[in-house]
Protein backbone atom coordinates (compact mmCIF):
# COMPACT_ATOMS: atom_id res chain seq x y z
CA UNK A 1 0.00 0.00 0.00
CA UNK A 2 0.90 3.63 -1.26
CA UNK A 3 1.57 6.02 2.41
CA UNK A 4 0.63 9.52 1.04
CA UNK A 5 1.49 12.43 3.32
CA UNK A 6 -0.45 15.60 2.89
CA UNK A 7 -0.45 19.16 4.99
CA UNK A 8 -3.57 19.57 6.30
CA UNK A 9 -6.10 21.42 3.57
CA UNK A 10 -9.64 21.14 3.02
CA UNK A 11 -8.90 18.90 0.41
CA UNK A 12 -6.52 16.44 2.19
CA UNK A 13 -9.10 16.86 5.41
CA UNK A 14 -11.71 15.74 3.29
CA UNK A 15 -9.98 12.53 1.85
CA UNK A 16 -9.09 11.61 5.75
CA UNK A 17 -12.53 11.63 6.44
CA UNK A 18 -13.70 9.67 3.00
CA UNK A 19 -10.98 7.06 3.67
CA UNK A 20 -12.10 6.93 7.71
CA UNK A 21 -15.74 6.68 6.87
CA UNK A 22 -14.96 3.69 4.62
CA UNK A 23 -13.21 2.24 7.37
CA UNK A 24 -9.35 3.06 6.83
CA UNK A 25 -6.69 3.63 9.08
CA UNK A 26 -5.58 7.27 8.96
CA UNK A 27 -2.09 8.72 10.65
CA UNK A 28 -3.26 12.31 12.39
CA UNK A 29 -1.65 15.26 14.12
CA UNK A 30 -2.75 15.64 17.64
CA UNK A 31 -1.32 18.38 20.14
CA UNK A 32 -0.28 15.43 22.38
CA UNK A 33 1.17 13.08 19.67
CA UNK A 34 0.43 11.77 16.09
CA UNK A 35 -2.38 9.60 16.57
CA UNK A 36 -3.21 6.34 14.60
CA UNK A 37 -6.94 7.03 13.66
CA UNK A 38 -9.60 5.11 13.00
CA UNK A 39 -13.94 4.88 12.95
CA UNK A 40 -14.75 4.27 17.13
CA UNK A 41 -17.89 2.94 15.92
CA UNK A 42 -16.50 0.11 13.18
CA UNK A 43 -15.34 -2.65 15.06
CA UNK A 44 -13.46 -4.02 11.70
CA UNK A 45 -11.69 -0.33 10.90
CA UNK A 46 -10.43 -0.70 14.51
CA UNK A 47 -8.71 -4.26 14.26
CA UNK A 48 -6.48 -2.72 11.79
CA UNK A 49 -4.77 -0.24 14.27
CA UNK A 50 -4.26 -2.82 16.26
CA UNK A 51 -2.57 -5.00 13.51
CA UNK A 52 -0.92 -1.94 12.29
CA UNK A 53 1.06 -0.68 15.33
CA UNK A 54 1.15 -4.56 16.54
CA UNK A 55 -0.27 -3.70 19.58
CA UNK A 56 -1.34 -6.17 22.21
CA UNK A 57 -5.48 -6.69 21.92
CA UNK A 58 -6.08 -6.29 25.81
CA UNK A 59 -4.98 -2.75 25.89
CA UNK A 60 -7.41 -0.18 24.93
CA UNK A 61 -7.93 2.44 22.81
CA UNK A 62 -8.63 6.04 23.53
CA UNK A 63 -12.31 7.41 21.42
CA UNK A 64 -11.56 11.20 19.82
CA UNK A 65 -14.17 13.61 20.07
CA UNK A 66 -14.61 17.30 18.58
CA UNK A 67 -17.71 18.32 20.14
CA UNK A 68 -18.91 17.72 23.61
CA UNK A 69 -22.25 16.83 22.07
CA UNK A 70 -20.31 13.46 21.28
CA UNK A 71 -19.99 12.47 25.23
CA UNK A 72 -23.24 11.20 24.96
CA UNK A 73 -22.46 8.67 22.02
CA UNK A 74 -19.37 7.25 23.53
CA UNK A 75 -20.39 7.80 27.60
CA UNK A 76 -22.94 6.46 29.64
CA UNK A 77 -23.59 8.15 33.19
CA UNK A 78 -21.19 11.12 32.62
CA UNK A 79 -20.25 12.51 36.20
CA UNK A 80 -20.46 16.15 36.56
CA UNK A 81 -17.09 15.99 37.74
CA UNK A 82 -16.20 14.42 34.30
CA UNK A 83 -18.00 17.87 32.53
CA UNK A 84 -15.97 20.09 35.08
CA UNK A 85 -12.64 18.98 33.85
CA UNK A 86 -14.26 18.74 30.19
CA UNK A 87 -14.83 22.41 30.75
CA UNK A 88 -11.28 23.53 32.33
CA UNK A 89 -9.33 20.99 29.80
CA UNK A 90 -10.98 20.15 26.54
CA UNK A 91 -10.09 20.56 24.02
CA UNK A 92 -6.64 19.57 25.36
CA UNK A 93 -4.43 16.93 26.77
CA UNK A 94 -6.51 14.91 29.36
CA UNK A 95 -8.19 11.57 28.35
CA UNK A 96 -11.14 10.83 31.07
CA UNK A 97 -11.92 7.47 31.90
CA UNK A 98 -15.63 6.80 31.71
CA UNK A 99 -18.33 4.12 31.75
CA UNK A 100 -18.61 3.04 28.13
CA UNK A 101 -21.80 3.35 25.93
CA UNK A 102 -23.19 0.84 24.14
CA UNK A 103 -22.23 2.33 21.00
CA UNK A 104 -18.46 1.47 21.74
CA UNK A 105 -17.52 -1.99 20.31
CA UNK A 106 -15.38 -4.28 22.54
CA UNK A 107 -12.46 -4.22 20.37
CA UNK A 108 -12.05 -0.38 21.76
CA UNK A 109 -12.40 -1.07 24.83
CA UNK A 110 -10.36 -4.35 25.13
CA UNK A 111 -13.62 -5.88 26.88
CA UNK A 112 -13.82 -3.19 29.52
CA UNK A 113 -17.07 -1.38 30.17
CA UNK A 114 -15.45 1.54 30.30
CA UNK A 115 -13.40 4.10 27.78
CA UNK A 116 -11.29 6.93 27.86
CA UNK A 117 -12.23 9.64 25.84
CA UNK A 118 -10.19 13.27 24.82
CA UNK A 119 -11.45 16.09 22.45
CA UNK A 120 -8.05 16.84 21.21
CA UNK A 121 -7.10 20.70 20.31
CA UNK A 122 -5.14 20.35 17.53
CA UNK A 123 -7.43 22.07 14.66
CA UNK A 124 -6.26 19.38 11.90
CA UNK A 125 -7.95 16.81 14.44
CA UNK A 126 -10.68 18.45 15.19
CA UNK A 127 -11.87 18.55 11.55
CA UNK A 128 -11.54 15.54 10.52
CA UNK A 129 -13.37 14.17 13.19
CA UNK A 130 -16.25 16.59 12.87
CA UNK A 131 -16.22 15.83 9.19
CA UNK A 132 -16.33 12.12 10.05
CA UNK A 133 -17.08 10.22 13.60
CA UNK A 134 -15.64 9.76 17.00
CA UNK A 135 -11.90 8.20 16.21
CA UNK A 136 -10.52 6.27 18.22
CA UNK A 137 -6.53 6.70 17.92
CA UNK A 138 -3.65 5.19 20.04
CA UNK A 139 -0.41 6.78 18.87
CA UNK A 140 0.42 6.47 15.55
CA UNK A 141 4.43 4.38 16.52
CA UNK A 142 4.89 0.67 16.10
CA UNK A 143 3.80 -0.79 19.85
CA UNK A 144 7.21 -0.65 22.38
CA UNK A 145 8.72 2.35 20.08
CA UNK A 146 8.72 6.16 21.02
CA UNK A 147 6.08 7.74 20.23
CA UNK A 148 5.64 9.72 17.14
CA UNK A 149 5.80 13.62 17.46
CA UNK A 150 6.35 14.67 13.94
CA UNK A 151 4.68 13.25 10.69
CA UNK A 152 7.95 11.60 9.28
CA UNK A 153 8.11 9.32 12.69
CA UNK A 154 5.08 8.09 11.41
CA UNK A 155 5.97 7.62 8.27
CA UNK A 156 8.92 5.91 9.68
CA UNK A 157 6.77 3.32 11.35
CA UNK A 158 3.53 2.99 9.03
CA UNK A 159 4.55 3.09 5.48
CA UNK A 160 2.85 0.87 3.23
CA UNK A 161 0.43 -0.43 5.99
CA UNK A 162 -1.49 2.72 6.02
CA UNK A 163 -3.11 5.07 3.48
CA UNK A 164 -2.62 8.43 4.44
CA UNK A 165 -1.15 10.54 7.09
CA UNK A 166 -1.70 14.43 7.69
CA UNK A 167 1.13 16.29 8.59
CA UNK A 168 0.47 18.44 10.71
CA UNK A 169 4.04 19.45 12.02
CA UNK A 170 5.40 19.17 15.08
CA UNK A 171 3.30 18.51 18.09
CA UNK A 172 2.55 21.57 20.32
CA UNK A 173 2.94 19.19 24.28
CA UNK A 174 4.91 16.11 22.81
CA UNK A 175 3.95 13.47 25.39
CA UNK A 176 0.56 11.86 25.55
CA UNK A 177 -2.46 13.05 27.25
CA UNK A 178 -2.91 12.77 30.60
CA UNK A 179 -5.59 9.76 31.44
CA UNK A 180 -7.93 10.13 34.86
CA UNK A 181 -10.11 7.61 35.83
CA UNK A 182 -13.30 9.05 36.54
CA UNK A 183 -15.19 6.16 37.98
CA UNK A 184 -13.91 5.88 41.46
CA UNK A 185 -14.80 8.61 44.27
CA UNK A 186 -11.91 10.45 44.16
CA UNK A 187 -10.52 11.42 40.27
CA UNK A 188 -7.23 8.92 39.88
CA UNK A 189 -3.99 9.76 37.24
CA UNK A 190 -3.22 6.72 35.81
CA UNK A 191 -0.75 8.33 33.15
CA UNK A 192 0.65 11.04 33.89
CA UNK A 193 0.93 14.08 31.34
CA UNK A 194 0.50 18.24 30.70
CA UNK A 195 -2.47 18.01 32.90
CA UNK A 196 -1.43 17.61 36.17
CA UNK A 197 -2.58 16.06 39.39
CA UNK A 198 -2.22 19.79 40.85
CA UNK A 199 -4.55 20.79 37.84
CA UNK A 200 -7.14 18.57 38.82
CA UNK A 201 -7.14 18.64 42.36
CA UNK A 202 -7.67 22.76 41.82
CA UNK A 203 -10.93 22.17 39.87
CA UNK A 204 -12.29 19.37 41.69
CA UNK A 205 -10.75 19.71 44.97
CA UNK A 206 -8.83 16.55 45.25
CA UNK A 207 -7.03 14.30 43.08
CA UNK A 208 -4.57 10.96 43.01
CA UNK A 209 -1.97 9.29 41.15
CA UNK A 210 -2.01 5.75 40.88
CA UNK A 211 1.68 4.62 42.36
CA UNK A 212 2.37 2.39 39.18
CA UNK A 213 3.02 5.49 37.27
CA UNK A 214 6.02 5.85 39.10
CA UNK A 215 7.40 3.04 40.09
CA UNK A 216 7.59 -0.27 37.72
CA UNK A 217 4.45 -2.75 39.31
CA UNK A 218 5.07 -5.29 41.51
CA UNK A 219 4.78 -8.88 40.55
CA UNK A 220 1.90 -10.02 41.29
CA UNK A 221 0.23 -6.79 41.17
CA UNK A 222 -2.50 -6.11 38.45
CA UNK A 223 -2.46 -2.52 35.83
CA UNK A 224 -5.55 -0.66 36.18
CA UNK A 225 -4.63 1.09 33.10
CA UNK A 226 -3.59 -2.24 30.69
CA UNK A 227 -1.07 0.35 29.30
CA UNK A 228 1.07 0.49 32.48
CA UNK A 229 2.05 -3.33 32.20
CA UNK A 230 4.02 -2.84 28.56
CA UNK A 231 7.40 -1.84 27.73
CA UNK A 232 7.17 1.11 26.24
CA UNK A 233 8.75 4.08 24.03
CA UNK A 234 12.23 2.42 24.11
CA UNK A 235 14.69 3.15 21.17
CA UNK A 236 17.04 0.37 20.34
CA UNK A 237 20.02 1.05 22.61
CA UNK A 238 18.72 0.42 26.18
CA UNK A 239 18.55 3.90 28.03
CA UNK A 240 19.74 4.72 31.94
CA UNK A 241 17.65 7.52 33.64
CA UNK A 242 19.62 9.54 36.60
CA UNK A 243 16.96 10.63 38.82
CA UNK A 244 17.67 13.74 41.22
CA UNK A 245 18.89 17.34 41.52
CA UNK A 246 20.20 18.44 38.46
CA UNK A 247 24.10 19.02 39.36
CA UNK A 248 23.88 15.30 40.94
CA UNK A 249 22.35 13.63 37.71
CA UNK A 250 25.39 15.48 35.87
CA UNK A 251 27.42 14.29 38.27
CA UNK A 252 26.44 10.92 37.55
CA UNK A 253 26.61 10.87 33.99
CA UNK A 254 29.59 12.61 33.59
CA UNK A 255 31.30 9.28 35.90
CA UNK A 256 29.29 6.67 34.10
CA UNK A 257 28.72 7.59 30.33
CA UNK A 258 31.70 6.40 28.17
CA UNK A 259 32.49 8.39 25.03
CA UNK A 260 30.25 8.24 22.04
CA UNK A 261 27.54 7.10 23.88
CA UNK A 262 24.55 9.13 23.66
CA UNK A 263 23.54 11.73 26.23
CA UNK A 264 19.76 13.49 26.73
CA UNK A 265 20.91 16.46 28.97
CA UNK A 266 19.51 19.96 29.96
CA UNK A 267 20.92 23.15 28.89
CA UNK A 268 23.23 24.00 31.83
CA UNK A 269 24.90 20.94 30.91
CA UNK A 270 25.42 20.53 26.89
CA UNK A 271 28.27 22.28 26.87
CA UNK A 272 29.86 19.70 28.58
CA UNK A 273 29.57 16.53 26.56
CA UNK A 274 31.70 17.60 23.84
CA UNK A 275 32.74 14.16 23.38
CA UNK A 276 29.26 12.83 23.85
CA UNK A 277 26.49 12.63 21.07
CA UNK A 278 24.69 14.51 23.34
CA UNK A 279 21.21 16.27 22.98
CA UNK A 280 19.39 19.23 25.08
CA UNK A 281 15.82 18.89 26.62
CA UNK A 282 15.99 22.51 27.23
CA UNK A 283 16.51 24.65 30.76
CA UNK A 284 16.46 22.30 33.37
CA UNK A 285 13.19 23.69 34.53
CA UNK A 286 11.39 23.99 31.38
CA UNK A 287 8.87 20.92 31.68
CA UNK A 288 7.08 21.77 28.29
CA UNK A 289 10.55 22.21 26.62
CA UNK A 290 11.53 18.40 28.03
CA UNK A 291 7.59 17.05 27.13
CA UNK A 292 8.54 18.74 23.52
CA UNK A 293 11.78 17.13 23.18
CA UNK A 294 11.81 13.59 24.84
CA UNK A 295 10.67 11.66 22.25
CA UNK A 296 12.22 12.99 19.38
CA UNK A 297 15.25 12.89 21.07
CA UNK A 298 15.05 8.76 22.13
CA UNK A 299 14.11 8.20 18.38
CA UNK A 300 16.82 10.09 16.91
CA UNK A 301 19.20 7.96 18.37
CA UNK A 302 17.83 5.12 16.47
CA UNK A 303 19.62 6.07 13.40
CA UNK A 304 22.76 5.95 15.51
CA UNK A 305 25.28 3.72 16.36
CA UNK A 306 25.20 4.79 20.17
CA UNK A 307 25.56 1.80 22.53
CA UNK A 308 23.63 3.26 25.13
CA UNK A 309 21.71 6.63 26.45
CA UNK A 310 22.48 8.28 29.18
CA UNK A 311 19.26 10.41 30.48
CA UNK A 312 18.88 13.56 32.55
CA UNK A 313 15.50 13.09 34.33
CA UNK A 314 13.38 15.94 35.12
CA UNK A 315 12.08 17.08 38.08
CA UNK A 316 8.74 15.15 38.83
CA UNK A 317 6.24 18.09 39.47
CA UNK A 318 4.29 20.97 38.69
CA UNK A 319 4.71 19.04 34.54
CA UNK A 320 7.64 17.13 34.86
CA UNK A 321 5.60 14.05 35.43
CA UNK A 322 4.83 12.74 31.86
CA UNK A 323 8.07 12.74 30.83
CA UNK A 324 9.57 11.46 33.78
CA UNK A 325 6.94 8.72 33.23
CA UNK A 326 7.88 7.85 29.76
CA UNK A 327 12.02 8.02 30.25
CA UNK A 328 11.26 5.68 33.14
CA UNK A 329 9.58 2.78 31.07
CA UNK A 330 11.95 3.85 28.43
CA UNK A 331 14.88 2.92 30.81
CA UNK A 332 12.71 -0.32 31.50
CA UNK A 333 12.94 0.95 34.69
CA UNK A 334 16.90 1.06 34.93
CA UNK A 335 17.16 4.05 37.07
CA UNK A 336 19.77 5.67 38.96
CA UNK A 337 18.55 7.64 42.37
CA UNK A 338 21.36 10.39 42.09
CA UNK A 339 20.43 12.69 45.39
CA UNK A 340 20.41 11.11 48.67
CA UNK A 341 18.58 14.32 50.20
CA UNK A 342 15.16 16.04 49.29
CA UNK A 343 16.44 20.10 48.95
CA UNK A 344 13.32 21.74 48.26
CA UNK A 345 14.40 25.38 46.74
CA UNK A 346 12.23 28.04 47.95
CA UNK A 347 11.74 30.99 46.17
CA UNK A 348 9.55 34.30 45.37
CA UNK A 349 9.45 38.08 45.31
CA UNK A 350 10.35 40.05 48.62
CA UNK A 351 6.90 40.04 50.49
CA UNK A 352 5.46 36.65 49.30
CA UNK A 353 6.09 35.06 52.02
CA UNK A 354 8.53 32.46 51.34
CA UNK A 355 10.10 32.95 54.74
CA UNK A 356 7.22 32.77 56.80
CA UNK A 357 6.44 29.40 53.90
CA UNK A 358 9.68 27.73 55.74
CA UNK A 359 9.39 28.60 59.34
CA UNK A 360 5.90 26.85 58.88
CA UNK A 361 7.38 23.77 57.86
CA UNK A 362 10.27 24.21 60.29
CA UNK A 363 8.10 24.51 63.39
CA UNK A 364 5.36 21.53 62.15
CA UNK A 365 8.48 19.14 61.36
CA UNK A 366 11.04 19.88 63.59
CA UNK A 367 14.07 17.38 63.73
CA UNK A 368 14.32 16.13 60.16
CA UNK A 369 14.66 19.45 58.02
CA UNK A 370 17.80 21.47 57.53
CA UNK A 371 16.74 25.05 56.42
CA UNK A 372 19.32 27.12 54.75
CA UNK A 373 18.82 30.98 54.39
CA UNK A 374 21.24 31.51 50.72
CA UNK A 375 21.34 35.25 51.71
CA UNK A 376 22.29 34.77 55.14
CA UNK A 377 25.09 32.30 53.87
CA UNK A 378 26.47 34.59 51.17
CA UNK A 379 26.03 37.60 54.15
CA UNK A 380 28.30 35.54 56.15
CA UNK A 381 30.81 34.72 53.88
CA UNK A 382 31.29 38.26 52.71
CA UNK A 383 31.49 39.25 56.73
CA UNK A 384 35.23 37.46 56.89
CA UNK A 385 37.24 40.38 55.23
CA UNK A 386 40.12 37.04 54.96
CA UNK A 387 37.70 34.22 54.21
CA UNK A 388 37.77 32.52 50.87
CA UNK A 389 35.03 35.16 49.08
CA UNK A 390 36.97 37.60 49.90
CA UNK A 391 39.79 36.41 48.53
CA UNK A 392 38.17 35.32 45.22
CA UNK A 393 36.41 38.77 45.05
CA UNK A 394 39.93 40.41 45.23
CA UNK A 395 41.74 38.37 43.51
CA UNK A 396 39.31 39.95 39.93
CA UNK A 397 38.42 43.40 41.86
CA UNK A 398 41.65 44.54 43.48
CA UNK A 399 40.44 48.02 43.64
CA UNK A 400 38.73 46.88 46.57
CA UNK A 401 41.38 46.10 48.57
CA UNK A 402 42.61 48.78 51.59
CA UNK A 403 45.11 47.90 54.18
CA UNK A 404 45.02 43.98 53.30
CA UNK A 405 41.64 43.16 52.75
CA UNK A 406 38.37 43.79 51.37
CA UNK A 407 36.42 46.45 52.27
CA UNK A 408 33.00 46.39 51.18
CA UNK A 409 32.34 50.31 50.35
CA UNK A 410 35.16 50.53 47.51
CA UNK A 411 33.44 46.87 46.45
CA UNK A 412 30.19 48.39 45.93
CA UNK A 413 31.74 51.25 44.29
CA UNK A 414 33.78 49.36 42.35
CA UNK A 415 30.76 47.65 40.40
CA UNK A 416 28.36 50.10 40.87
CA UNK A 417 26.81 50.93 37.75
CA UNK A 418 28.57 48.47 35.81
CA UNK A 419 26.66 45.59 34.16
CA UNK A 420 29.30 43.52 33.59
CA UNK A 421 31.22 43.81 36.81
CA UNK A 422 28.16 43.43 38.62
CA UNK A 423 27.77 40.31 36.47
CA UNK A 424 31.48 38.92 37.19
CA UNK A 425 30.98 39.56 41.07
CA UNK A 426 28.01 37.71 41.17
CA UNK A 427 29.09 34.70 39.44
CA UNK A 428 31.78 34.73 41.63
CA UNK A 429 29.65 34.72 45.18
CA UNK A 430 27.00 32.59 43.62
CA UNK A 431 29.67 29.90 43.23
CA UNK A 432 30.74 30.34 46.82
CA UNK A 433 27.25 30.09 48.59
CA UNK A 434 26.29 27.07 46.47
CA UNK A 435 29.95 25.06 47.51
CA UNK A 436 29.14 26.48 50.83
CA UNK A 437 25.67 25.28 51.10
CA UNK A 438 26.50 22.19 49.58
CA UNK A 439 29.57 21.83 52.48
CA UNK A 440 26.16 21.97 54.87
CA UNK A 441 24.51 19.63 53.27
CA UNK A 442 26.66 17.03 53.28
CA UNK A 443 27.64 17.75 57.52
CA UNK A 444 23.98 17.45 57.72
CA UNK A 445 22.60 14.37 58.73
CA UNK A 446 18.81 15.80 57.88
CA UNK A 447 17.03 14.07 54.66
CA UNK A 448 15.25 17.03 53.77
CA UNK A 449 16.56 20.26 53.42
CA UNK A 450 14.64 24.04 52.94
CA UNK A 451 16.84 26.18 51.13
CA UNK A 452 15.18 29.54 51.27
CA UNK A 453 16.35 31.47 48.13
CA UNK A 454 15.22 35.22 46.60
CA UNK A 455 17.17 34.60 43.50
CA UNK A 456 17.02 30.94 42.86
CA UNK A 457 16.95 30.24 39.78
CA UNK A 458 19.15 33.59 38.54
CA UNK A 459 21.91 32.04 40.77
CA UNK A 460 21.69 28.53 39.54
CA UNK A 461 21.18 27.23 42.78
CA UNK A 462 18.15 25.66 41.18
CA UNK A 463 20.17 22.91 39.99
CA UNK A 464 20.74 21.59 43.63
CA UNK A 465 17.13 20.73 43.78
CA UNK A 466 14.88 18.25 43.53
CA UNK A 467 11.97 20.45 43.79
CA UNK A 468 10.99 24.24 43.56
CA UNK A 469 8.69 25.89 44.82
CA UNK A 470 7.49 29.90 44.20
CA UNK A 471 5.60 31.88 46.77
CA UNK A 472 3.55 34.52 45.22
CA UNK A 473 0.66 37.09 46.51
CA UNK A 474 -0.61 40.05 45.07
CA UNK A 475 1.56 43.07 45.09
CA UNK A 476 -0.98 45.11 48.05
CA UNK A 477 -0.49 42.34 50.39
CA UNK A 478 3.26 42.19 49.60
CA UNK A 479 3.50 46.06 49.99
CA UNK A 480 1.56 45.51 53.01
CA UNK A 481 4.22 42.76 54.49
CA UNK A 482 7.39 45.04 53.98
CA UNK A 483 6.62 47.79 55.20
CA UNK A 484 5.18 46.22 58.34
CA UNK A 485 8.66 44.43 58.40
CA UNK A 486 11.37 46.33 56.69
CA UNK A 487 12.23 50.07 57.65
CA UNK A 488 11.65 51.46 53.75
CA UNK A 489 9.42 54.37 52.53
CA UNK A 490 6.71 52.52 50.29
CA UNK A 491 8.12 54.51 47.13
CA UNK A 492 11.30 52.21 47.89
CA UNK A 493 9.52 49.47 48.28
CA UNK A 494 7.82 49.34 45.05
CA UNK A 495 11.08 50.43 43.79
CA UNK A 496 12.57 46.78 45.27
CA UNK A 497 8.92 45.33 43.29
CA UNK A 498 10.43 46.69 40.32
CA UNK A 499 13.58 45.28 40.03
CA UNK A 500 12.34 41.71 40.93
CA UNK A 501 10.69 39.00 38.26
CA UNK A 502 6.78 39.27 37.81
CA UNK A 503 4.79 36.75 38.74
CA UNK A 504 4.91 34.52 35.67
CA UNK A 505 8.85 34.30 35.64
CA UNK A 506 8.13 32.23 38.87
CA UNK A 507 5.09 30.49 37.62
CA UNK A 508 6.90 29.68 34.14
CA UNK A 509 9.90 28.46 36.45
CA UNK A 510 9.18 26.71 39.80
CA UNK A 511 7.59 23.75 40.19
CA UNK A 512 4.80 24.34 42.48
CA UNK A 513 3.35 27.90 43.19
CA UNK A 514 1.71 28.61 46.36
CA UNK A 515 -0.51 31.41 46.67
CA UNK A 516 -0.03 33.34 49.30
CA UNK A 517 -3.38 35.25 49.47
CA UNK A 518 -5.34 34.41 52.68
CA UNK A 519 -4.10 34.72 56.26
CA UNK A 520 -1.63 33.73 58.36
CA UNK A 521 -3.49 30.43 59.11
CA UNK A 522 -4.02 29.97 55.11
CA UNK A 523 -0.79 30.35 54.76
CA UNK A 524 0.24 27.56 57.12
CA UNK A 525 -2.19 24.76 55.77
CA UNK A 526 -0.60 25.19 52.32
CA UNK A 527 2.91 24.81 54.01
CA UNK A 528 1.38 21.65 55.78
CA UNK A 529 0.00 20.86 52.96
CA UNK A 530 3.56 21.21 50.64
CA UNK A 531 5.32 19.24 53.67
CA UNK A 532 3.55 16.47 53.75
CA UNK A 533 3.29 15.81 49.71
CA UNK A 534 6.48 16.59 48.77
CA UNK A 535 9.08 16.88 51.34
CA UNK A 536 8.13 12.84 52.68
CA UNK A 537 7.81 14.30 56.69
CA UNK A 538 5.13 12.81 58.56
O1 LIG B 1 -2.39 11.87 23.78
C1 LIG B 1 -2.93 10.77 23.61
O2 LIG B 1 -3.68 10.28 24.47
C2 LIG B 1 -2.64 10.04 22.32
C3 LIG B 1 -3.22 10.86 21.18
C4 LIG B 1 -3.15 10.14 19.88
O3 LIG B 1 -4.51 11.25 21.50
N1 LIG B 1 -3.16 8.72 22.36
C5 LIG B 1 -2.60 7.72 23.11
O4 LIG B 1 -3.20 6.50 23.04
O5 LIG B 1 -1.61 7.90 23.79
P1 LIG B 1 -2.53 5.14 23.51
O6 LIG B 1 -3.42 4.10 23.03
O7 LIG B 1 -1.12 5.08 23.05
O8 LIG B 1 -2.61 5.17 25.05
C6 LIG B 1 -3.84 4.98 25.69
C7 LIG B 1 -3.64 4.76 27.18
C8 LIG B 1 -3.08 3.39 27.45
O9 LIG B 1 -2.15 3.47 28.51
C9 LIG B 1 -4.33 2.61 27.85
O10 LIG B 1 -4.02 1.50 28.64
C10 LIG B 1 -5.12 3.67 28.59
O11 LIG B 1 -4.87 4.85 27.86
N2 LIG B 1 -6.56 3.38 28.54
C11 LIG B 1 -7.38 3.48 27.49
N3 LIG B 1 -8.63 3.11 27.81
C12 LIG B 1 -8.61 2.77 29.11
C13 LIG B 1 -9.59 2.31 30.04
N4 LIG B 1 -10.84 2.08 29.69
N5 LIG B 1 -9.19 2.07 31.30
C14 LIG B 1 -7.93 2.28 31.68
N6 LIG B 1 -6.96 2.73 30.86
C15 LIG B 1 -7.28 2.96 29.59
MG1 LIG C 1 1.05 4.73 22.98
Amino acid sequence: METLLLAPSEESLDKAARLLLEGQVVGIPTETVYGLAADAFNPQAVEKIFRAKGRPQDNPLIVHISDISQLELVAERVPKAALKLAAAFWPGPLTMIMKKSQNIPDIVSAGLDTVGIRMPLHKAAREIISKSRPLAAPSANTSGKPSPTEAMHVFEDMHGKIPLIIDGGACSVGVESTVVDMTGEIPRVLRPGAVTEEMIAEVLGAAETDEATKKGLAKGQTARSPGMKYRHYAPKAPVVLYEGAPEDTFKAISENALPQEGVICFDEYIGYFDDMQALSLGPSWDHHSHDRHVFSHLRHFDSTDVAKIHVQCPREFGGGEGSANRLRRAAGFNCVICSSKTVAGITGPSGGGKSAFCRNILSLFPGNILYIDADEVYHRLLSDPLGCLSQKILESFPEARQDGRLQRGLLAQVVFRSKARLELLNKIAHKAVLEEIRRLMEESSRPVVLLDVPLLFESGLDRICTITAGIISEKEQRLKRVLSRDNISESDALMRFENQPDAAFYEQRCDIIVKNDGDEDGLLGKSKAFAEKYLTVK
